[in-house]
């Protein structure tokens, strides 16, 4: 495996190499991440993988300063799944102008984008100019990260990438929590308080799935068993898997999504259901 920090030795180092399937990270990896390195290998392709904490998606008070940066114990554990590149740039490398949103995906008003304003377009400026690096034929971004995957699917579409956007499932802990880098933050109260999270979209999804459709009631309740075990609550919504807004009537495929934050840590996921 090697590791590479400029983009200009990357560029070498693919110089005539066939395609290749790429996984686009911010490093601090987990279990969920090595699932989309596999999902990459599956394709038969030498797999790029990037660590790459990107200021221009946090927002001011956000949590850029203290994100866990571990590369040595992350290039340890893509080694292990036969990862063939190491892309890890600094911030001067991928920014040596002045950062600017170069994508104004839509849906920045919606569900986490209405309270993390400028993120998603930070997400998407850089995913295309990682895309532009690496050229890979396929990428590999995760479900848990649901509104960025469809954006960044959006993008794709829309900016005629000739990219092949590969989904992987969510990976979680035994008790259901979803694999976040972010977890690491939980005290072990919290940790043992996390998995409400999961599985009261688990719930609404059963009531769902059993004909319950008043989705708004779903919601406010789920927000209330939240509130009541001292989450505070970003959102918690039902909406169509096809436009990412609410469903439309007689709409049956869905996804509940939701963020909330025990103490200082903001958790986000989601599951989809549907029925006929
Ligand atoms: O999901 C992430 O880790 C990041 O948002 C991504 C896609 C690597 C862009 O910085």
């Amino acid at each position: 495996m090697r590791l590479i920090h400029t983009v200009e030795r990357l560029r070498d180092a693919l110089a005539g190499a066939r395609a290749t399937a790429f996984v686009p990270t911010m490093g601090n990896l987990h279990a969920g991440h090595l699932d989309l390195v596999h999902r990459a290998r599956q394709a038969g392709e030498p797999v790029v993988a990037s660590i790459f904490v990107n200021p221009l998606q946090f927002g001011a008070g956000e949590d850029y300063d203290r994100y866990p940066r571990t590369l040595e114990a992350d290039c340890t554990l893509l080694e292990s799944v036969g990862t063939d590149i190491v892309f890890a740039p600094d911030a001067a490398e991928i920014y040596p102008e002045p950062q600017t949103f170069l994508v104004q995906p839509p849906l920045t008003d919606e569900l986490c984008g209405a309270f993390r304003p400028g993120h998603f377009a930070g997400v998407c400026t850089v995913v295309l100019k990682l895309f532009n690096v690496v050229q890979p034929r396929l990428a590999v971004f995760g479900k848990k990260d649901y509104q960025q995957l469809f954006l960044i699917k959006a993008m794709v579409r829309q900016l005629n990438l000739p990219i092949e956007i590969i989904e992987g499932e969510t990976v979680r802990a035994a008790d259901g929590l979803a694999l976040s880098s972010r977890n690491t933050y939980l005290s072990e109260s919290e940790r043992a308080e996390a998995p409400r999270l999961h599985e009261l979209l688990r719930r609404m999804t059963l009531r769902m799935a059993a004909g319950e459709r008043d989705f708004a009631a779903l919601e406010a309740w789920a927000r209330n068993e939240l509130e009541a075990h001292g989450w505070r609550v970003d959102y918690v919504s039902v909406r169509s898997q096809a436009t990412l807004l609410p469903p439309q009537p007689g709409e049956n495929r869905v996804v509940v999504l939701a963020a909330a934050r025990l103490g200082a840590t903001r958790l986000i996921d989601n599951l989809e259901v549907s029925w006929h």
